[in-house]
Protein backbone atom coordinates (compact mmCIF):
# COMPACT_ATOMS: atom_id res chain seq x y z
CA UNK A 1 0.00 0.00 0.00
CA UNK A 2 1.24 3.67 -0.69
CA UNK A 3 0.63 5.93 1.93
CA UNK A 4 0.34 9.67 1.57
CA UNK A 5 0.48 11.97 4.14
CA UNK A 6 -1.64 15.39 4.04
CA UNK A 7 -0.81 16.27 8.14
CA UNK A 8 1.54 19.08 6.76
CA UNK A 9 -1.96 20.02 4.69
CA UNK A 10 -5.25 19.29 5.55
CA UNK A 11 -3.54 18.63 9.32
CA UNK A 12 -2.33 22.06 9.25
CA UNK A 13 -6.24 23.34 8.28
CA UNK A 14 -6.94 22.42 11.62
CA UNK A 15 -7.44 25.42 13.81
CA UNK A 16 -4.82 25.91 15.85
CA UNK A 17 -2.08 23.50 14.44
CA UNK A 18 -0.55 26.38 12.51
CA UNK A 19 2.93 25.17 11.84
CA UNK A 20 6.44 27.39 11.36
CA UNK A 21 8.09 26.37 7.90
CA UNK A 22 11.26 24.83 10.33
CA UNK A 23 8.77 22.73 11.98
CA UNK A 24 7.05 21.50 8.80
CA UNK A 25 10.55 20.46 8.00
CA UNK A 26 11.06 18.51 10.74
CA UNK A 27 7.92 16.77 10.15
CA UNK A 28 8.49 15.87 6.64
CA UNK A 29 11.41 14.42 7.92
CA UNK A 30 10.26 11.92 10.46
CA UNK A 31 7.35 11.08 7.44
CA UNK A 32 10.46 10.54 5.61
CA UNK A 33 11.45 8.10 7.84
CA UNK A 34 8.44 6.63 8.86
CA UNK A 35 8.52 5.13 4.93
CA UNK A 36 5.59 7.34 3.74
CA UNK A 37 5.02 6.89 -0.25
CA UNK A 38 4.46 10.76 -0.80
CA UNK A 39 3.82 13.98 1.04
CA UNK A 40 0.57 16.54 0.55
CA UNK A 41 3.20 19.32 1.32
CA UNK A 42 0.84 22.22 1.07
CA UNK A 43 -0.69 25.05 -0.99
CA UNK A 44 1.97 27.17 -2.00
CA UNK A 45 -0.72 29.54 -3.42
CA UNK A 46 -2.42 29.90 -0.17
CA UNK A 47 0.63 31.51 1.63
CA UNK A 48 4.01 32.94 1.71
CA UNK A 49 4.65 29.88 4.90
CA UNK A 50 3.38 27.64 2.35
CA UNK A 51 6.16 28.57 -0.29
CA UNK A 52 8.74 28.57 1.70
CA UNK A 53 8.30 25.56 3.79
CA UNK A 54 7.95 23.57 0.12
CA UNK A 55 10.85 25.96 -0.40
CA UNK A 56 13.15 23.89 2.23
CA UNK A 57 11.92 20.54 2.11
CA UNK A 58 12.43 20.31 -1.61
CA UNK A 59 15.99 19.61 -1.53
CA UNK A 60 16.23 17.55 1.94
CA UNK A 61 13.16 15.51 1.98
CA UNK A 62 14.94 12.14 0.19
CA UNK A 63 12.38 9.65 -0.78
CA UNK A 64 8.78 10.92 -0.43
CA UNK A 65 7.55 12.56 -3.67
CA UNK A 66 6.72 16.00 -2.70
CA UNK A 67 3.06 17.16 -4.06
CA UNK A 68 1.58 20.54 -3.71
CA UNK A 69 -2.18 21.82 -3.78
CA UNK A 70 -3.46 23.38 -6.74
CA UNK A 71 -6.76 24.68 -7.15
CA UNK A 72 -7.49 24.60 -11.31
CA UNK A 73 -5.81 27.46 -11.98
CA UNK A 74 -2.27 28.11 -14.06
CA UNK A 75 -0.83 30.71 -11.46
CA UNK A 76 -1.57 28.48 -9.07
CA UNK A 77 0.66 25.72 -10.77
CA UNK A 78 3.34 28.28 -11.98
CA UNK A 79 3.65 28.87 -8.25
CA UNK A 80 3.80 25.45 -7.06
CA UNK A 81 6.45 25.07 -9.87
CA UNK A 82 8.51 27.41 -8.47
CA UNK A 83 8.18 26.53 -4.66
CA UNK A 84 9.48 23.11 -5.80
CA UNK A 85 11.92 23.70 -8.68
CA UNK A 86 14.64 22.39 -6.48
CA UNK A 87 13.37 18.53 -6.60
CA UNK A 88 14.23 16.52 -8.95
CA UNK A 89 11.10 16.08 -11.48
CA UNK A 90 10.44 12.26 -10.48
CA UNK A 91 9.96 13.16 -6.77
CA UNK A 92 8.05 16.44 -6.87
CA UNK A 93 4.00 16.81 -8.12
CA UNK A 94 0.97 19.12 -8.01
CA UNK A 95 -2.27 17.51 -6.89
CA UNK A 96 -5.11 19.33 -8.58
CA UNK A 97 -8.92 19.77 -6.63
CA UNK A 98 -11.93 21.32 -8.09
CA UNK A 99 -15.54 21.10 -6.31
CA UNK A 100 -17.82 18.86 -8.60
CA UNK A 101 -20.97 18.53 -6.65
CA UNK A 102 -24.30 19.91 -7.57
CA UNK A 103 -23.31 21.95 -3.92
CA UNK A 104 -20.22 22.98 -5.51
CA UNK A 105 -21.09 24.01 -9.43
CA UNK A 106 -24.27 25.80 -8.26
CA UNK A 107 -23.01 27.60 -4.87
CA UNK A 108 -19.82 28.35 -4.77
CA UNK A 109 -18.56 28.01 -8.64
CA UNK A 110 -22.00 28.82 -10.23
CA UNK A 111 -20.83 26.77 -13.15
CA UNK A 112 -22.60 23.66 -15.06
CA UNK A 113 -21.13 20.23 -15.63
CA UNK A 114 -20.21 21.37 -19.08
CA UNK A 115 -17.95 24.59 -17.64
CA UNK A 116 -16.82 22.49 -14.65
CA UNK A 117 -15.10 19.81 -16.72
CA UNK A 118 -13.94 22.53 -19.00
CA UNK A 119 -12.10 23.91 -16.26
CA UNK A 120 -10.55 20.72 -15.09
CA UNK A 121 -8.99 20.03 -18.44
CA UNK A 122 -7.65 23.20 -19.39
CA UNK A 123 -5.77 22.89 -15.89
CA UNK A 124 -4.86 19.64 -16.36
CA UNK A 125 -3.57 20.18 -19.71
CA UNK A 126 -1.23 23.21 -18.11
CA UNK A 127 -0.02 20.63 -15.48
CA UNK A 128 0.65 17.84 -17.61
CA UNK A 129 3.29 20.15 -19.35
CA UNK A 130 5.00 20.74 -16.55
CA UNK A 131 4.88 17.61 -14.33
CA UNK A 132 5.33 14.41 -14.57
CA UNK A 133 3.24 13.45 -11.38
CA UNK A 134 -0.22 15.07 -11.61
CA UNK A 135 -3.32 14.27 -9.20
CA UNK A 136 -6.29 15.54 -9.30
CA UNK A 137 -9.46 15.41 -6.90
CA UNK A 138 -12.92 16.23 -7.48
CA UNK A 139 -13.53 18.01 -4.64
CA UNK A 140 -17.04 16.49 -2.28
CA UNK A 141 -16.47 13.60 -4.73
CA UNK A 142 -18.65 11.39 -2.23
CA UNK A 143 -21.94 13.90 -3.29
CA UNK A 144 -21.21 14.19 -6.78
CA UNK A 145 -23.24 12.71 -9.38
CA UNK A 146 -21.83 9.23 -10.08
CA UNK A 147 -22.46 8.97 -13.97
CA UNK A 148 -20.77 12.98 -13.36
CA UNK A 149 -18.03 11.57 -11.28
CA UNK A 150 -16.75 8.80 -13.68
CA UNK A 151 -17.11 11.41 -16.69
CA UNK A 152 -14.49 13.56 -14.90
CA UNK A 153 -12.24 10.55 -13.70
CA UNK A 154 -12.15 9.29 -17.39
CA UNK A 155 -11.21 12.51 -19.07
CA UNK A 156 -8.68 12.98 -16.21
CA UNK A 157 -7.07 9.61 -16.65
CA UNK A 158 -7.01 10.66 -20.65
CA UNK A 159 -5.95 13.84 -20.15
CA UNK A 160 -2.63 12.41 -18.51
CA UNK A 161 -3.33 11.85 -14.89
CA UNK A 162 -1.53 9.65 -12.53
CA UNK A 163 -3.39 9.77 -9.81
CA UNK A 164 -7.17 9.95 -9.22
CA UNK A 165 -8.53 11.01 -6.26
CA UNK A 166 -11.63 10.33 -4.00
CA UNK A 167 -11.94 12.71 -0.95
CA UNK A 168 -14.95 12.70 0.81
CA UNK A 169 -14.67 16.48 1.52
CA UNK A 170 -17.23 16.51 4.35
CA UNK A 171 -16.51 12.84 5.93
CA UNK A 172 -20.14 12.16 5.42
CA UNK A 173 -19.73 7.97 3.75
CA UNK A 174 -20.27 5.33 6.37
CA UNK A 175 -17.71 1.81 4.97
CA UNK A 176 -20.97 0.39 3.23
CA UNK A 177 -21.16 3.79 0.66
CA UNK A 178 -17.35 3.45 0.08
CA UNK A 179 -17.27 -0.24 -1.53
CA UNK A 180 -20.74 0.88 -3.25
CA UNK A 181 -19.27 3.96 -4.52
CA UNK A 182 -15.83 2.72 -5.56
CA UNK A 183 -17.30 -0.20 -7.16
CA UNK A 184 -19.32 1.65 -9.70
CA UNK A 185 -16.40 4.00 -10.12
CA UNK A 186 -14.08 0.94 -11.19
CA UNK A 187 -16.79 -0.52 -13.49
CA UNK A 188 -17.80 2.49 -15.21
CA UNK A 189 -14.30 4.03 -15.49
CA UNK A 190 -12.79 1.69 -18.35
CA UNK A 191 -9.03 3.59 -18.11
CA UNK A 192 -9.15 2.85 -14.82
CA UNK A 193 -6.11 0.57 -14.59
CA UNK A 194 -3.66 3.40 -16.20
CA UNK A 195 -3.92 5.80 -13.02
CA UNK A 196 -3.73 5.61 -9.05
CA UNK A 197 -6.48 5.40 -7.00
CA UNK A 198 -6.34 7.57 -3.95
CA UNK A 199 -9.10 7.89 -1.38
CA UNK A 200 -8.80 10.52 1.55
CA UNK A 201 -11.55 10.78 4.11
CA UNK A 202 -12.79 13.27 6.82
CA UNK A 203 -14.00 11.64 9.92
CA UNK A 204 -16.76 13.90 10.69
CA UNK A 205 -19.10 10.56 11.64
CA UNK A 206 -15.97 8.90 13.08
CA UNK A 207 -15.47 6.62 9.66
CA UNK A 208 -12.79 7.78 8.60
CA UNK A 209 -10.38 4.93 9.26
CA UNK A 210 -13.09 2.04 8.85
CA UNK A 211 -13.52 3.64 5.19
CA UNK A 212 -10.28 3.68 4.85
CA UNK A 213 -9.64 -0.02 5.54
CA UNK A 214 -13.06 -0.43 2.63
CA UNK A 215 -11.52 1.17 0.47
CA UNK A 216 -8.32 -0.49 0.72
CA UNK A 217 -10.11 -3.75 0.56
CA UNK A 218 -11.81 -2.65 -2.58
CA UNK A 219 -8.60 -1.74 -4.39
CA UNK A 220 -8.05 1.78 -4.03
CA UNK A 221 -3.68 2.34 -4.69
CA UNK A 222 -3.08 5.21 -2.22
CA UNK A 223 -4.21 6.23 1.43
CA UNK A 224 -4.24 9.72 2.27
CA UNK A 225 -3.94 10.05 6.29
CA UNK A 226 -2.60 12.61 8.43
CA UNK A 227 -0.28 11.71 11.68
CA UNK A 228 -2.91 11.41 14.84
CA UNK A 229 -6.01 12.44 12.55
CA UNK A 230 -5.46 16.27 12.69
CA UNK A 231 -7.06 18.04 9.96
CA UNK A 232 -10.76 20.21 9.12
CA UNK A 233 -13.66 19.82 11.56
CA UNK A 234 -13.17 16.36 12.81
CA UNK A 235 -10.18 15.55 10.80
CA UNK A 236 -8.75 13.14 8.75
CA UNK A 237 -7.78 9.48 8.67
CA UNK A 238 -5.68 8.60 11.10
CA UNK A 239 -2.05 7.24 9.34
CA UNK A 240 -1.12 5.30 12.54
CA UNK A 241 -4.87 3.90 13.15
CA UNK A 242 -4.80 2.79 9.29
CA UNK A 243 -0.91 1.43 9.28
CA UNK A 244 -1.57 -0.67 12.33
CA UNK A 245 -4.84 -2.70 11.45
CA UNK A 246 -3.24 -3.27 8.17
CA UNK A 247 -0.19 -5.02 10.10
CA UNK A 248 -2.20 -7.10 11.98
CA UNK A 249 -4.41 -8.23 9.14
CA UNK A 250 -2.57 -8.67 6.18
CA UNK A 251 -4.99 -11.56 5.27
CA UNK A 252 -7.47 -8.49 4.72
CA UNK A 253 -5.64 -5.82 3.95
CA UNK A 254 -2.45 -6.73 1.67
CA UNK A 255 1.01 -6.20 2.51
CA UNK A 256 1.88 -2.67 4.08
CA UNK A 257 4.94 -1.76 1.93
CA UNK A 258 6.97 0.52 3.04
CA UNK A 259 5.72 1.77 6.30
CA UNK A 260 7.86 1.44 9.08
CA UNK A 261 5.31 0.89 12.11
CA UNK A 262 8.08 1.18 14.87
CA UNK A 263 8.15 5.25 14.00
CA UNK A 264 4.61 5.90 14.31
CA UNK A 265 4.59 6.55 18.17
CA UNK A 266 7.74 9.33 17.74
CA UNK A 267 6.42 10.49 14.59
CA UNK A 268 2.89 11.13 16.28
CA UNK A 269 4.62 12.84 19.09
CA UNK A 270 6.21 15.19 17.48
CA UNK A 271 3.21 16.18 15.50
CA UNK A 272 1.27 16.93 18.36
CA UNK A 273 4.34 18.86 20.15
CA UNK A 274 4.82 21.21 16.91
CA UNK A 275 1.40 21.62 16.13
CA UNK A 276 0.43 22.30 19.77
CA UNK A 277 -2.84 20.12 18.88
CA UNK A 278 -2.33 17.71 21.96
CA UNK A 279 -3.10 13.74 21.82
CA UNK A 280 -6.06 12.21 23.46
CA UNK A 281 -4.98 10.53 26.18
CA UNK A 282 -6.94 7.42 25.01
CA UNK A 283 -6.14 8.06 21.40
CA UNK A 284 -5.42 4.43 19.47
CA UNK A 285 -1.36 3.60 19.23
CA UNK A 286 -0.03 6.65 20.85
CA UNK A 287 -2.30 8.24 23.44
CA UNK A 288 -0.91 8.27 26.62
CA UNK A 289 -3.29 5.40 28.60
CA UNK A 290 -3.58 3.36 25.85
CA UNK A 291 -0.49 0.56 26.97
CA UNK A 292 -1.61 1.58 30.80
CA UNK A 293 -3.90 -0.81 32.70
CA UNK A 294 -5.08 0.03 36.26
CA UNK A 295 -7.75 -2.79 36.34
CA UNK A 296 -7.06 -6.10 38.49
CA UNK A 297 -7.77 -8.62 36.24
CA UNK A 298 -5.99 -7.27 33.47
CA UNK A 299 -2.75 -6.44 35.32
CA UNK A 300 -3.15 -9.82 36.52
CA UNK A 301 -3.44 -10.87 33.01
CA UNK A 302 -1.02 -8.93 31.49
CA UNK A 303 1.77 -10.18 34.02
CA UNK A 304 1.23 -13.76 32.81
CA UNK A 305 1.29 -12.96 29.21
CA UNK A 306 0.87 -9.41 27.68
CA UNK A 307 -1.01 -10.84 24.67
CA UNK A 308 -3.98 -12.05 27.20
CA UNK A 309 -5.31 -8.01 27.01
CA UNK A 310 -3.08 -6.44 24.39
CA UNK A 311 -4.25 -6.43 20.68
CA UNK A 312 -0.35 -6.18 20.19
CA UNK A 313 2.96 -5.15 22.04
CA UNK A 314 3.58 -1.42 22.43
CA UNK A 315 7.12 -2.04 21.38
CA UNK A 316 5.51 -3.03 17.74
CA UNK A 317 4.81 1.18 17.55
CA UNK A 318 7.56 2.38 19.44
CA UNK A 319 5.94 2.99 22.54
CA UNK A 320 7.53 2.15 25.60
CA UNK A 321 5.85 -0.80 27.31
CA UNK A 322 3.09 -1.49 29.68
CA UNK A 323 2.84 0.17 32.00
CA UNK A 324 0.67 -1.32 35.41
CA UNK A 325 -0.58 1.98 37.51
CA UNK A 326 -2.15 1.76 40.51
CA UNK A 327 -5.31 3.16 41.42
CA UNK A 328 -8.61 1.75 43.46
CA UNK A 329 -8.97 -1.07 41.07
CA UNK A 330 -5.27 -2.32 40.64
CA UNK A 331 -5.19 -5.93 42.64
CA UNK A 332 -2.81 -7.79 44.54
CA UNK A 333 -0.60 -8.90 41.54
CA UNK A 334 0.26 -5.66 40.19
CA UNK A 335 0.99 -3.50 43.84
CA UNK A 336 3.32 -6.61 44.00
CA UNK A 337 5.27 -6.30 40.69
CA UNK A 338 5.17 -2.48 41.86
CA UNK A 339 7.36 -3.11 45.02
CA UNK A 340 9.61 -5.60 43.29
CA UNK A 341 10.31 -3.17 40.56
CA UNK A 342 11.21 -0.61 43.25
CA UNK A 343 13.72 -2.78 44.56
CA UNK A 344 11.47 -2.80 47.82
CA UNK A 345 11.31 -5.39 50.71
CA UNK A 346 7.98 -6.34 51.56
CA UNK A 347 5.57 -9.40 52.76
CA UNK A 348 1.79 -9.60 52.61
CA UNK A 349 1.21 -7.05 55.72
CA UNK A 350 2.97 -4.39 53.02
CA UNK A 351 0.69 -5.50 50.24
CA UNK A 352 -2.42 -5.36 51.94
CA UNK A 353 -1.46 -1.73 53.44
CA UNK A 354 -0.72 -0.75 50.12
CA UNK A 355 -4.53 -2.28 48.85
CA UNK A 356 -6.17 -0.83 51.96
CA UNK A 357 -4.55 2.70 50.88
CA UNK A 358 -5.88 1.94 47.28
CA UNK A 359 -9.43 1.44 48.25
CA UNK A 360 -9.16 5.06 49.74
CA UNK A 361 -7.41 6.76 46.80
CA UNK A 362 -9.21 9.70 45.59
CA UNK A 363 -11.68 9.44 42.76
CA UNK A 364 -9.08 9.54 39.41
CA UNK A 365 -6.29 9.93 41.11
CA UNK A 366 -2.61 6.92 41.09
CA UNK A 367 -0.65 5.94 43.64
CA UNK A 368 2.13 7.85 42.61
CA UNK A 369 6.07 5.61 43.15
CA UNK A 370 6.76 7.99 46.54
CA UNK A 371 3.55 6.87 48.48
CA UNK A 372 4.06 3.48 47.75
CA UNK A 373 8.18 3.86 49.48
CA UNK A 374 6.34 5.45 52.32
CA UNK A 375 3.32 3.00 53.26
CA UNK A 376 6.04 0.46 52.93
CA UNK A 377 8.92 1.50 54.55
CA UNK A 378 6.73 2.72 57.44
CA UNK A 379 5.47 -0.94 58.21
CA UNK A 380 8.37 -2.79 59.47
CA UNK A 381 7.95 -6.80 57.82
CA UNK A 382 6.37 -9.09 59.63
CA UNK A 383 8.83 -12.16 61.43
CA UNK A 384 9.11 -14.96 58.91
CA UNK A 385 6.72 -13.84 55.93
CA UNK A 386 8.35 -14.96 53.14
CA UNK A 387 10.23 -11.96 51.06
CA UNK A 388 9.40 -12.00 47.55
CA UNK A 389 11.82 -9.28 46.94
CA UNK A 390 14.39 -11.21 44.00
O1 LIG B 1 -11.18 16.98 1.58
C1 LIG B 1 -10.93 17.42 0.46
O2 LIG B 1 -11.75 17.44 -0.46
C2 LIG B 1 -9.59 17.96 0.22
C3 LIG B 1 -9.28 18.35 -1.18
C4 LIG B 1 -8.43 19.54 -1.25
C5 LIG B 1 -8.72 17.18 -1.92
O3 LIG B 1 -8.78 18.00 1.13
ZN1 LIG C 1 -9.52 16.98 2.94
Amino acid sequence: MLFSDTTLRDGEQMPGATLEPADKVRIAQALDELGVHSLDAGFPASSEADRQAIRLMAPVIKRPVLTALCRTLPSDIDIAEEALQARARHKRGVSLFCGTSPLHRRDKLQKDRAQILRLILDALQYATERFEIVAFSPEDASRTELDFLCEIYREAIDAGVTTIGFPDTVGVLTPDGVRDMLRHIQDHVSNIEKALLAVHFHNDLGCAVANTLEAVQEGANVVQCTMNGIGERAGNTSLEEVAVAMSLHPDLYGPLGSLNVSRLVPTCRLVAELTGIPLPINKPIAGQTVFATEAGIHQDGLLKNPDTYLPFRPELVGAEGVQLVLGRHSGRRAVEHRLQALGLRFDAAHVNAVLEQLKSQPKGTLLEDARLREIVTGIKPSTGASDVTP
